[in-house]
């Protein structure tokens, strides 16, 4: 290897590779540390020292992974393995789910947690995260809104291109960075009834106005590999689409990295019905553009007699190979493949990433509703502390922690106790009541001066393959709320879940709501800090929380209609029953304190070709004490050639004023603001009339119309 160029030396080692030996680099399999699948990896010790394993997954540890490295090491031609996990909010230190930290709508701070997760990675032999989750989700039904980031394409875009850039930094061979994995490609946030694993049935039209922005941005960063989704697109498999893989994400975006299937996808074209044998579903893969096989061992078994037979050529598993040894090299596996193996890191649960997790918590919650200021609460008054969440570490961690360990987290409890007097009570189950548990509920509401009720989701209520029909509070819950209420004591609800809720009874009865997501390692410390006002609440909702299940799929930024919405008007777009809109829209979000918003304003009416115009609005704080607002922008195209959304976010700035303090926020709109997929799916600016709208919520806007000229 010794002065050998990269390319030089991948080709040599190519060259004396076996047909066998190149399907073995295709294959990832699974350790037995953690089971995210149902097929596990029989004989992995002997495939990995026979050379017929590229990368391993759910496997984690300086010795664990050091044990296996050995192994490859000593098999005939010693290619190190990559070991991949899934760190989608932390590894060790487990920050808010992908969900939550988005409201926080802070870029900065999702690129340092994910440097974090990169960093804890490292340290404990990975080198491989199946993350960002990037996929656009408008229907909450879908457990795995909670791993990704919410409903709007544009922020949604922006946080994938932090995330990247947070886990791979700028040398992937650095001692702390990882290989990103975007996934899942593509539109697997659409699956028609929210749920898990469905097919999907898109327009073109939606791909690329709402659900490819964020894969594309991720790519863009330089992620380094792509994960592909479970579903169907057009009736073929995501994992054996050519268009999508090679056409698309290729030839169009550029791609230059690996595609990596999702766990057994190969196989599983056998269940969609577009594969009759393994071999005709692992030549569908490659063919479409796929390099590596997750745990299906169908590239491992097949491709050596699919070259044989002339079915696929030596050639398209060369260019596989190549990707997969060029992303081992750029880590540095040739040079040294036990660097990350030698010690447990000092960095792990240290003080810096728990502050960072604790920083992260708190920008995470969103509050709902704070009607007469009831949050924050004194620490005077004695607090009881109810509800099945109110003292559950494992919940506060959300779905997905990697090698987080519940022990060490902080529960509302935890976090209460430290702060005022607090009595606890759980009141039921997550999804059973109880009488004993409920009357002991009444009896500490009433010794208290204030109720704080944490309700809402356990942590397996969320994540992969953890769709509902019913988004409410369980029933035992609400039941525990109805005494609780009866009590006559001031009550505040905190919410916890892993998707957005429906809230619509809890919303008439409390005067307060604060959401509180699964937030993680430092979630209980974080939530005292918020409601008791040792931090304002700062988070913005990046998903709706609808009125009724019915509603869903939503989203705010829909298209107008020919018959738009006309409450007074009976052939308009409504429902008999509810309102259009969500109950808590996109971008709400309270904190303590009050704003005054002024009209917008616009430096000119008229916007040149390739030119800009400013819109700005003055804010002002009505409080007395400092407070943080996330002004919008928000943009619409009157007229176009395609049906455009009524809005869609454009910009966002958070201002922090003093009491009493006015500022004025400007944001600078050019053609990049108004381009959109024209008819033929390019992107195109067209001249005509639009209006910014500038607000704190996709609800609450100021209006000001400009025209682009031709
Ligand atoms: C999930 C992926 C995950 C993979 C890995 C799959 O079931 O869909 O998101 O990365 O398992 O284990």
């Amino acid at each position: 290897m010794a002065g050998m160029s990269k390319d030089a030396f991948l080709h040599e080692l190519l060259g004396r590779m076996s047909v066998e030996e190149k399907a073995g680099q295709l294959n990832l399999l699974t350790g037995a540390m953690d089971a995210t699948g149902m097929k596990h990896s029989d004989d992995l010790d002997t495939k990995i020292r026979a050379g017929r394993c590229g990368a391993v997954l759910n496997v984690y540890t300086p010795a664990a992974t050091r044990a296996l490295q050995e192994l490859a090491l000593a098999s005939p031609l010693a290619v190190p393995l990559i070991f991949g996990y899934d760190v989608i909010h932390g590894q060790r230190t487990i920050y808010p789910i992908p969900l939550g930290l988005s409201c926080s709508w802070n870029l900065d701070l999702m690129e340092r947690c994910a440097r974090m997760a990169a960093a804890e990675s490292a340290a404990d032999g990975l080198h491989w995260v199946y993350s960002p989750m990037v996929d656009i989700s408008q229907d909450p039904r879908w457990g795995r809104v909670a791993e990704g980031a919410g409903e709007d394409p544009w922020l949604g875009a922006k946080i994938a291109a932090a995330m990247v850039r947070g886990y791979q930094g700028d040398d992937l061979a650095a001692p702390a960075a990882v290989i990103a994995c975007v996934k899942h490609f593509a539109l697997y946030g659409a699956p028609m009834g929210g749920r898990d694993y469905n097919t999907v049935d898109m327009s073109r039209r939606a791909m690329e106005e709402t659900y490819f922005p964020p894969y594309r941005a991720a790519i863009d960063a330089g992620a380094r590999t792509v994960m592909t989704a479970f579903n169907d697109i057009d009736g073929i498999p995501a994992s054996a689409n050519r268009w999508l893989l090679t056409e698309l994400l290729r030839g169009q975006w550029g791609f230059r990295g690996w595609i990596v299937t999702d766990y057994t996808a190969v196989t599983e074209m056998k269940n969609h019905g577009t594969a009759a044998t393994d071999a005709d579903a692992a030549r569908q893969s490659l063919d479409a553009g796929v390099d590596m096989d997750r745990v299906s061992e169908a590239f491992l078994a097949e491709l050596p007699d699919l070259v044989e037979s002339g079915s696929i050529s030596e050639g398209q598993i060369d260019a596989a190979v190549l990707r997969v040894l060029e992303t081992k090299w750029d880590l540095g596996l040739f040079r040294d493949p036990l660097a990350r193996c030698n010690h447990e890191a000092a960095i792990h649960l240290s003080v810096e990433n728990r502050q960072l997790a604790r920083e992260a918590a708190r920008e995470s919650m969103v509050l709902l509703k704070n009607e007469a200021g009831i949050l924050p609460l004194s620490k005077h008054r004695t607090i009881a502390l109810v509800g099945p969440l109110a003292d559950s570490r494992r919940d506060m961690l959300g779905c997905w922690i990697a090698a987080g360990d519940e022990a060490l987290a902080a529960s509302p409890l935890d976090g209460f106790r430290g702060m005022a007097e607090t009595i606890h009570a759980r009141g039921c189950g997550i999804s059973e009541g109880n009488d004993d548990l409920l009357a002991e509920a009444v009896r500490a509401a009433e010794q208290a001066d204030v109720v704080v009720l944490v309700l809402g989701e356990s942590w397996q209520m969320s994540g992969e393959a953890a769709s509902r029909t019913n988004i409410r509070l369980p029933e035992c819950q609400r039941e525990l709320a109805r005494h609780i209420l009866l009590t006559g004591k001031p009550c505040v609800l905190v919410t916890m879940s892993g998707r957005p809720l429906e809230l619509t009874w809890e919303n008439s009865r409390f005067p307060a709501i604060l959401h509180a997501w699964a937030l993680g390692t430092e979630g209980g410390h974080a939530l005292a800090e918020v409601v008791f006002g040792d931090a304002a609440p700062v988070g913005k909702l990046t998903m709706g929380f609808p009125r009724s299940v019915g509603q869903l799929p939503m989203t705010y930024r829909e298209k107008p209609t020919g018959r738009p919405f006309d409450a007074a008007a009976q052939y308009s777009s409504k429902y008999l029953d509810a309102p259009n809109d969500a109950l808590y829209p996109f971008g709400h979000g309270l904190t303590y304190g009050e704003f005054r918003h002024a009209a917008v304003a616009i430096d000119s009416p008229e916007m040149q070709p390739g030119g800009t115009v400013t819109v700005s609005a003055e804010i002002t704080n009505l409080g007395a004490q400092p407070a943080t607002e996330t002004l919008q922008l928000y943009l619409r195209d009157l007229v176009a050639s395609v049906s455009r959304p009524v809005k869609e976010l454009r910009g966002f700035q958070r201002v922090t004023l003093a009491a009493g303090e006015s500022r004025v926020v400007s944001f600078q709109i050019t053609d990049a603001d108004l381009a959109f997929p024209g008819r033929d799916f390019q992107p195109v600016v067209e001249p005509g009339d639009f209006e910014a709208m500038i607000g704190p919520s996709s609800r609450d806007l100021r209006v000001v119309g400009f025209s682009r000229r031709s």
